[in-house]
């Protein structure tokens, strides 16, 4: 950035850019890491919800009688006795120091049921099978109201929303539907993506415990302490400062974990009622009946190009559903407006309110049903147009960000389609569909691009620096298995000049520096890095301030580096002074520092994602229609990659998602009555061990001069595009073109 100096790590590679081992690696499976429903409290007590079986009206009468007589119950928690809880706030990323929850309902405070799933009471007792036993007796009378639950039926309702994102929900340029009837070549075709639900392999569990003093502590399985923290305090009326939240380590999230959700309020309020700390540990069914997923969506896309293979009109427009709790349209508009120049183009959604569990984020939200439209579409115009569709992207590839008009900070996509297409053999596929048999098996390849934005929230470190020479990195950051806190240690090690073993990182943990640090937005560790650095900055600052006259530093009027345990004159082998030393010296025993990073004022100024090119290689048994992925080859453009290790383990599980999106994943609502009918591992299907082949990843590794370290997020892209390409791969080997997802063999016959 002109108005900073570069930053000296940006290309250096140290301990960053190298595969390092995850740090909590060990614990995690020799089985020491502890989860949220896993702390050893003294005089716990088991919650168990009971949820309602109607998905609109209210409730007339709670009886919870036979459930109080049960054996071991200690409390059961109705509207009539439940403590006093506010609406928290929506999720927000304008608004992410205040925390936020996935549905601004109040929690357990009077009759109204707005889906089914809904918690209308919490029976705590002190086993879990005593709760679960007396949960069942609850008995709960209705009067119902017709529930909205169909998206079939409703999507003609849908109206605009306010915004996207913060953006204008509709978007044109020039006269997109003129464009597009004078095209040469076009095509304009609807595509549809089902409800879908968090599987997180960790269920949502909480744990709560109140203190004499009214503080209230938890455990909870969240990727977002902060939030979790400042949520809590608004619904139950406390100082932030009075509740701790606390999350060393999440079994993954994927979004599902970034808000509030009521059993986490509702452990809280039967801890209050029955007066001491309280478990509520969702079955897998219960985290289908209070956890929202993904919305549904309808999209048009037509694309029209001219005799020369530039895009004349991109027209992407449809429908999501959301509730009038969540107020979350996904936004899959978004991702048109960055990808493809083009003459015209007309991007909107629109969204219409459903009685069912809060929709909420899920990995890429937006990016990855938009991607599923927009680049089947493509492949498909492609097919109209007889030309490759590597070559179709690349002749449609922008100087310029094609809707807000700025420069893009680092984008290397034809870089990464060149080198992904070389490595996968793309130029020995035929252009033919159905031109590739084995046996039974038809094969094809397909690809598509891959997107996701890039976002940076400020964020507050504290970092110590002890006389024994090691130091500390704290943040109230969450590890849901990324790699979150080695990445960090890779990173202070670097700048600090010291050995990975003498740095250690602390998080999941909101009494850490209070700052909006989500895991989420594929964004955590970008935003950590920024505060990181000018943390060690200003810690570098007070020690050879600290270092005095006595020091071989004193006087110093020139460049000081960080290495070797300490901090030295540039260009001067031996003239300096360890840590260890200086503190000792001043006859500290450590010294400590808090920074904040600013604004991420960049995001506003370019044009800033990462991008991929996703290529599949898909075998479809003619006669049963049974798809098999053999063969998958990302080739990613994230700007410089930290840590080897770590980054292709996420982009290969978004894609391992993404397979699940494409061909098996799929809530099942009854639509009469609003009821999730496949709440289990054994009815929503997810991808095992054999449904995925050995994925291979490679990246182009090119530093982005305008974040933090030069690296982008890689937590969500990896899903992004995946469907399309599997949904492209199907349609070269067979020669079917199916535009509703999941591809089931049903729709392959
Ligand atoms: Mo991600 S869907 O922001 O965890």
């Amino acid at each position: 950035m002109p108005d900073k100096a570069p930053d000296p790590l940006l290309h250096k590679h140290g301990y960053l850019g190298t595969p390092v081992s995850r740090v909590d690696g060990q614990r995690k499976v020799k089985g020491e890491a502890r989860f949220a429903a896993e702390f050893e409290i003294e005089n716990l007590a088991y919650a168990v919800p009971v949820c309602s079986t109607i998905a609109k009206g209210r409730i007339t009468t709670i009886d919870a009688s036979d459930a109080e007589r049960s054996p071991g119950v200690i409390a059961t928690v109705t509207a009539q006795n439940a403590p006093k809880m506010k609406r928290p706030p929506l999720m927000d990323v304008r608004h992410m120091d205040k925390g936020f929850a996935a549905s601004d309902l109040a929690v357990l405070q009077d009759g109204e049921i707005s889906w089914d799933g809904q918690p209308v009471a919490v029976v705590v007792a002190e086993t879990l099978e005593q709760a679960e036993h007396a949960a069942s007796l609850v008995r709960v009378e209705y009067v119902e109201k017709t529930a909205r639950v169909s998206f079939e039926d409703l999507k003609a309702e849908a109206t605009v929303p306010s915004a996207v994102m913060g953006e204008d929900p509709e978007l044109a340029i020039g006269n997109p539907e003129k464009a597009f009837a004078a095209a040469a070549f076009k095509v304009d075709n609807v595509y549809r993506t089902p409800h879908y639900n968090h599987n997180a392999i960790e269920p949502h569990a909480a744990i709560a415990a109140w203190d004499e003093d009214g503080r209230l502590t938890v455990f909870d399985s969240t990727q977002f302490v902060n939030g979790c923290k400042h949520a809590l305090a608004g619904i139950f009326g406390l100082n932030a400062e009075n509740v701790r939240v606390i999350a060393p380590f999440v079994g993954g999230g994927f979004g599902g974990k970034a808000a509030l959700w009521n059993h986490t309020a509702l452990c809280a309020a039967a801890a209050k009622v029955a007066n001491c700390p309280v478990k509520m540990a969702l079955s897998r069914e219960e985290v289908f009946r209070l956890i929202g997923g993904r919305t549904p969506s309808e999209q048009r896309v037509a694309l029209g190009a001219d005799e020369d293979g530039k895009f004349a009109a991109i027209i992407h427009t449809g429908v999501t559903a959301t509730t009038t709790h969540a107020k979350f349209p996904e936004q899959f508009s978004l991702t048109p407006r960055h990808l493809y120049a083009s003459r015209t183009m007309s991007v909107g959604q629109k969204v219409v309110n459903l009685d069912t569990v809060a929709n909420t984020w899920m990995r890429a939200p937006g990016e990855s049903i938009g991607t599923f439209a927009l680049e089947s579409a493509i492949d498909e115009l492609a097919y109209e147009m007889k030309i490759d569709p590597v070559e179709l992207r690349r002749l449609n590839e922008p100087e310029k960000d094609p809707t807000k008009g700025t420069e893009f900070s680092s984008r290397h996509l034809v870089e990464a389609f060149r080198r992904g297409a070389e490595k996968f053999g793309w130029s020995g596929r035929p252009a033919e569909p159905c031109s590739q048999r084995d046996g039974k098996w038809l094969i094809g390849q397909g690809v598509a691009t891959a997107y996701y934005p890039v976002f940076r929230f400020p964020a507050a470190v504290r970092l110590r620096i002890s006389a024994d020479g090691s130091a500390v990195v704290q943040a109230a950051a969450n590890e849901m298995g990324m790699g979150t806190a080695t990445v960090q240690i890779q990173h202070a090690a670097d700048r600090l000049g010291l050995p990975l073993e003498m740095v250690s990182f602390r998080y999941g943990d909101s009494d850490l520096p209070d700052s909006p640090i989500i895991a989420g937005g594929s964004s955590q560790t970008g935003s950590i890095a920024a505060a990181v650095q000018v943390a060690v900055e200003k810690a570098h600052r007070e020690l050879v301030k600290l270092a005095g006259n006595g020091s071989p530093l004193a006087g110093a009027n020139v460049e000081i580096e960080a290495r070797d345990g300490g901090l030295f004159v540039s260009g001067e082998e031996s003239r300096g002074e360890t840590y260890a030393s200086i503190l000792k010296r001043a006859g500290r025993d450590f010294i400590e520092v808090e920074e904040t990073s600013g604004m991420p004022f960049e995001v506003m100024k370019y044009s800033m994602a990462s991008y991929g090119a996703q290529f599949c290689e898909a075998r479809v048994n003619h006669e049963s229609g049974e798809v098999r992925i053999s063969r998958w080859l990302g080739s990613f453009d994230c700007g410089r990659i930290l840590n080897p290790k770590t980054a292709v383990s996420q982009l290969r599980g978004g894609i391992v998602m993404g397979i699940g999106m494409a061909l098996a994943e799929e809530t099942l609502l009854d639509t009469r009555r609003g009821r999730i009918m496949n709440p289990s591992l054994a009815e929503y299907h997810v991808p095992v061990h054999l449904d995925v082949p050995h994925i291979e990843i490679i990246y182009n590794d090119i530093p982005d001069e305008h974040t933090p370290l030069g690296a982008h997020g890689v937590g969500e892209i990896g899903i992004t595009g995946a469907a399309a390409a599997i949904a492209n791969a199907i349609f070269h080997a067979t020669g079917k073109r199916i535009r509703d997802l999941p591809i089931t063999l049903d729709k392959l016959l």
